[in-house]
């Protein structure tokens, strides 16, 4: 594989910027470079010390476009992007109305990997290199997923959701069937490339306690996977898990009394919590997920970004297609941004930059691996333009510094600002200048 030498203006992190003053943690060059050798980072630096070290590295000079770690979607359902943007509901109707008929489809195999393939087009457009998504209750759903983003050399994890009650006939599983099937797939794609398991029940509310026993079983005997869920999005859904789980002590305790908490648990949401349910999350070392456009769409609530990093919370950062209203890590940074001000915040652009990448990454156990720009990470990269629309670009040249040149394309910037993305050093978008 030849080696290629990305130059232009690069931003990596060297510790959390939610620990240290933001702008400590993080390293921007003006005049940088990446250097890209057999999938992954071989080298980042200054563009002319690096270019002369490596005079046989094929050169793409991005000028003052910047070079980022790819964007990282820590929870999406990609079965729901054909149905993204769909009007008027709250959570429960909106499952009921738009979700759950959209789902039925993925029993067929053709459906599921033309949606896959459309879905992979789209967030790679959008510069979002690695996702962690829901699939349907059909097997044939989640081998559509993987094969796909096998195909593109794309990190990714993903499970078959899991639902024995609460929802239509044909979206139902077993207790058992839920075990065997999430076995079976665990087994086909766990460990394969560059592709994850994510174990999958979707929330307490469509699964029997036995179901989530069955699950919490399985993950005990394959810790190494992760497990996806969803915890306290609405307070109808708050109120309906009090209900159908008399005995447990939370929403949180419903999936804590099955094993589902600890370190590679990712709670979607997690906006309406309790004292407790915030110490054992912190405790047990599960990670919780912003969706901010999500949560403002459907009318969730207001997760506190900084409170939860604050008291020492995993948080990683997620569109939640389809019940987020973008594809966009963006547009989904701007929406945090909007949300911190109205819980009293305004985060760092650093900070957002950071849960879009590394956040996501610390979330999902695979910080070492991607969500960086560092020596020895996986080469999956995106290059932003920093003037992608006259609106931007007009705000972007009265800055002063590089976070106020930076800031406009998270409010406003979109898949125009994403000019090439790459994916284990593979070239796997790349856009003339103007698209
Ligand atoms: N809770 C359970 N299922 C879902 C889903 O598909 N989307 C969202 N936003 N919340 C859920
Ligand atoms: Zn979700």
């Amino acid at each position: 594989m030849p080696s290629h030498l990305l130059i232009g203006q690069t931003l990596s992190f060297t510790a959390d910027p939610f620990a240290l003053p933001p702008e400590e943690a993080a390293r921007h060059q003006s005049r940088g470079a990446v250097l890209i050798e057999n999938g992954r980072i071989a080298a980042i630096g200054e563009a002319d010390a690096l270019a002369r070290a490596h005079p046989g590295a094929e050169r793409v000079d991005h000028g003052e476009a910047l070079i980022s770690a790819g964007f990282i979607d820590a929870h999406v359902h990609y079965p729901q992007t054909a149905i993204i943007a769909s009007w008027g509901k709250r959570l429960i109707d909106w499952l009921n109305s738009y979700t759950f008929p959209e789902e039925m489809r993925f029993g067929d195999a053709d459906y599921a990997a033309a949606v896959a393939s459309r879905y992979f087009d789209l967030v790679l457009a959008h510069g979002t290199t690695s996702v962690c998504s829901f699939c349907t209750i059909h097997p044939e759903s989640v081998d559509a997923f993987f094969s796909e983003a096998q195909r593109r050399g794309l990190r990714v994890w993903g499970g078959k959701t899991c639902m024995d009650r609460n929802a239509p006939d044909a979206l139902r599983d077993t207790a058992h069937t839920a075990h065997d099937q999430s076995l079976a797939l665990l087994k086909r794609w766990h460990g394969v490339d560059r592709l994850s398991y994510a174990i999958t029940p979707r929330f307490s509310p469509t699964s029997t306690p036995e179901q989530l026993e069955a699950l919490g079983a399985l993950w005990a005997a394959h810790p190494d996977c992760a497990m996806q869920t969803h915890l306290s999005e609405q307070r109808e859904e708050v109120a309906w898990v009090a209900e159908l789980f008399p005995q447990a002590r939370d929403y949180l305790d419903t999936y804590e009394r099955f094993g589902l908490v600890g370190p590679g648990a990712l709670f979607g949401h997690a906006i309406h919590l309790t004292g407790r349910e915030r110490a054992r999350l912190r405790e047990t070392g599960s990670a919780l997920i912003h969706c901010p456009t999500s949560n403002t769409f459907i009318g969730s609530g207001l997760f506190d970004t900084a409170a939860r990093k604050r008291e020492g919370q995993i948080v990683g950062l997620a569109t939640d297609t389809g019940g987020g209203s973008s594809f966009s890590m963006l547009r989904t940074m701007a929406a945090a941004y909007e949300i911190g001000q109205l819980t009293g915040t305004a985060l760092h652009p650093a900070q957002l930059w950071w849960l879009a990448t590394q956040g996501s990454a610390r979330a999902l156990r695979a910080d070492h691996l991607i969500g960086n720009l560092a020596v020895g990470m996986e080469a999956d990269l995106v290059v932003i333009d920093l003037a992608s629309t006259p609106a931007i670009a007009q705000r972007a040249a009265r800055a002063e510094n590089f976070w106020e040149a930076l800031f406009p394309t998270i409010m406003m910037g979109d898949d125009r600002a994403v000019r090439e993305v790459w994916a284990g050093g593979k070239r796997v978008v790349a856009k003339a200048a103007g698209q």
